[in-house]
């Protein structure tokens, strides 16, 4: 009888049950049912959460809780929206704007953990550099359409460091190819050094830079991160 449990299990794709439907305890049949759906369906909820966790390639968490003390929301907007994934819901974006070291990207990484884990995201987090070169590369191999379709399946993409080095024509126009693509169907996280009065350092036309500021601009929030570097912060109370 266990042999042919376990193989009905198998071809049923029930997993937990296969393994483990031995283990409940429960005083009638519509109990032992509940229990057991109740046992597989959590382990296929873990499951999808932590494929998706390893999908977003999320950089590490600090264990520090977050301070907001130097964040400004702006009108409007909350940390309850911005934390728990109103913004997603909603089809909106975020431009993180601060110097370095004020919590862009360890906020970004929280508000992404929480859009996987509570709501089921799916999420992406590049460093801006690092999507350029995979669409470079993608475009050279002629795997360009490929890469798209993986963004285009995204919830939320999360463009780190926008700014820090100037892009080439043919990266700048990829990127906003894909700025384009998640304009109004999905929510972007940009985190940023630069005012957008610079951006066209980074795009390097003033026509490109102003097409991308006018897809963000409509649907996003500004949010200003304007303390000092904790990094800095951190490694002066260290060397007390
Ligand atoms: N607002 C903040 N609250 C708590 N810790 C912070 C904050 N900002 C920065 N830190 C600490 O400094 C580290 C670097 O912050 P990070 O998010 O990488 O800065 P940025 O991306 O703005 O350059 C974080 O991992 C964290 O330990
Ligand atoms: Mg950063």
């Amino acid at each position: 009888m266990k042999q042919r449990i376990q193989e009905y299990a198998k071809r049923l794709k029930l997993s937990w049950t296969r393994e483990h439907y031995h283990e409940i305890r429960a005083t009638n049949n519509e109990e032992y049912l509940l229990r057991l759906l109740e046992r597989e369906i959590q382990q296929r909820d873990e499951r999808k959460t932590n494929l998706l966790l390893q999908q977003a390639t999320l950089p590490k968490v600090a264990g520090t809780p977050f301070d907001w003390k130097d964040i400004k929301l702006g009108q409007g907007l909350t940390r309850e929206y911005v934390l728990h994934g109103g913004f997603i819901e909603n089809q909106e974006n975020l431009i993180f704007y601060g110097g370095v070291g004020t919590g862009k990207t360890f906020l970004s990484s929280l508000i992404s953990l929480h859009a996987i884990q509570q709501q089921g995201k799916k999420v992406k987090f590049y460093t801006v550099a690092s999507l350029v070169n995979q669409l470079l590369d993608a475009h050279e191999k002629g795997s360009l359409s490929r890469l798209f379709k993986q963004i285009e399946k995204l919830d939320v993409v999360i463009l780190d460091e926008l700014g820090y080095i100037p892009l080439h024509k043919q990266g700048a126009e990829l990127l906003f190819q894909v700025i384009s693509m998640c304009y109004e169907t999905k929510s972007m996280i940009i985190t940023t050094n630069l005012q957008f009065g610079q951006w066209n350092h980074v795009f390097g036309d003033p026509i490109l830079t102003e097409a991308v500021i006018d897809r963000l601009i409509h649907h996003s929030h500004l949010i200003v991160f304007s303390g000092e570097s904790h990094r800095y912060r951190e490694s002066l109370l260290q060397n007390k």
